[in-house]
């Protein structure tokens, strides 16, 4: 009879990969040959392939896409749409998801990124506890509980829950906290090698944060929202100390315009601002990253003289559950970027590589654009609405995002 360990063996030598196989040790290895025969090569291939392709955008694909600017909008049709929104956060409609599964390896904080704590206003508080008082001054105003569903990794999960249990979920009803992991995929090496790490397993990676709409279907996330009414999901990031969760103006602008999917946008600072931007591609709904974007076109205005292609997508994301659902069933295309990981050699001997030396394969949340006719977008206002922590020092640090917080609250209306 064929074990696991000659099935194993087997893949690896059909997949070129036979460096592996002294890892296996004959068989005593269980958490190794598990990966093998659950790894998909023919994806991994087909994605290793990928990788030596060029994708340059042609200029006469692209069109630009409109926003609103919600400046241009009456009282009164501001009113209108906030009054959608509203009724269905009261009617408890209305779910929030956090993508909280990535590696923050540009910040450096060596735990999951929502336990990174920022003083603000002279108080200390965690990436998570800024989205918990945030749902919690929603819940006092709509008189509601907002279920909350955070996607985490299998690196970061047990970090993730014993920090939120220890916290006691920052005072949040921990009925209504629905923790996930998301789905992961090997590292592989400029060869199409995969990597092996320090427990002597297949190094593995979380697969980017357009994996939640497969792992929401896999973790019984959806049958939840389901089973508890839920309309309508926002879909936003861990790090942007400005998100506003509760986004019923977005929600009442994407009702209105009858779209399944909304996002808030803020304009793109200059044309070499590196942050993606929504706009169509063979008549698709696309979000195009700075490296992509033709000089010509980054710099081309419209007549109120902003950046035609300028709506950067700030992962700030409304699905319905309709559009979760659809994209659940759906393979996004996975995107490819190359790290420096370190890895165990053939002799066991840990390679701390000075160069990157790995490709990472993610799928983008907004890659799920494109399975939609249209999309509402609402045109947000920087110094409001966005103030993400990517990098350690310098832009999108904590630094900055302090300071965006603490002038916005200075000057805010609403009460904490
Ligand atoms: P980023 O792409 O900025 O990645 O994630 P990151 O992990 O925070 O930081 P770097 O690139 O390693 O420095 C944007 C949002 O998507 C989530 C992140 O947690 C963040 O909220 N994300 C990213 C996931 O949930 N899963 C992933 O696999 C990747």
């Amino acid at each position: 009879m064929d074990t696991n360990f000659n099935k194993a063996k087997k893949i690896l030598e059909k997949n070129n990969q036979m460096h592996v196989i002294p890892f296996l040790k004959n068989g005593k290895n269980d958490a190794i040959i598990n990966q093998i025969l659950n790894i998909d090569f023919k994806e991994l291939n087909n994605l290793y392939k990928k990788t030596k392709e060029n994708n340059i955008v042609k200029k006469d694909e692209l069109s630009p896409i409109t926003a609103l600017n919600p400046k241009k909008l009456s009282k009164k049709e501001l009113e209108e749409l906030e009054k959608i929104g509203q009724d269905i956060v009261k009617n408890n409609k209305f779910a929030v998801s956090t993508m909280a599964g990535g590696q923050g390896t540009r910040l450096g904080h060596d735990r999951a990124k929502g336990t990174y704590k920022i003083n603000l206003n002279e108080e200390d508080k965690y990436l998570f506890e800024l989205i918990v008082d945030d749902l919690k001054r929603a819940n006092i105003r709509y008189n509601v509980v907002i279920p909350w569903y955070i996607m985490t990794s299998k690196e970061n999960n047990k970090d993730t829950v014993d920090f939120l249990e220890e916290k006691k979920y920052f005072g949040y009803p921990k009925d209504f906290v629905y923790i996930f992991k998301q789905e992961e995929l090997p590292l592989i090496d400029t060869e199409g090698k995969l990597l092996i790490d320090k427990k002597e397993c297949i190094k593995e990676a979380s697969n980017g944060n357009g994996g939640i709409f497969n792992s929401m279907l896999k973790n019984n996330v959806i049958a939840d929202m389901e089973k508890r009414g839920i309309e309508w999901v926002f879909i936003g990031s861990v790090d942007n100390i400005l998100l506003k969760n509760v986004d019923t103006l977005l929600i009442g602008l994407t009702c209105k315009k009858g779209t399944k999917i909304g996002t808030r946008t803020v304009l793109k600072r200059s044309p070499n601002e590196k942050v993606g931007v929504l706009c169509k591609q063979d008549n698709k709904i696309e979000v195009i990253e700075y490296t992509e974007l033709p000089e010509n076109i980054s710099n081309l205005k419209d007549e109120d003289g902003d950046l035609l292609y300028g709506e950067s997508h700030i992962m700030c994301n409304l699905f319905n559950l309709e559009a979760i659902k659809k994209c659940s069933t759906k393979a996004l295309e996975y995107h490819v970027a190359v790290k420096k990981s370190e890895f165990l050699d053939e002799s066991k001997n840990l390679i701390k590589p000075k160069e990157p030396n790995a490709y990472k394969f993610e799928q983008f949340i907004f890659d799920s654009f494109k399975l939609f006719d249209d999309i509402a977008i609402l045109r947000g206002i920087r110094e409001e609405d966005f103030a993400p922590i990517k990098n350690k020092e310098g832009e999108d640090s904590p630094q900055t995002a302090k300071k965006l917080y603490e002038s916005y609250w200075k000057n805010s209306k609403i009460m904490i």
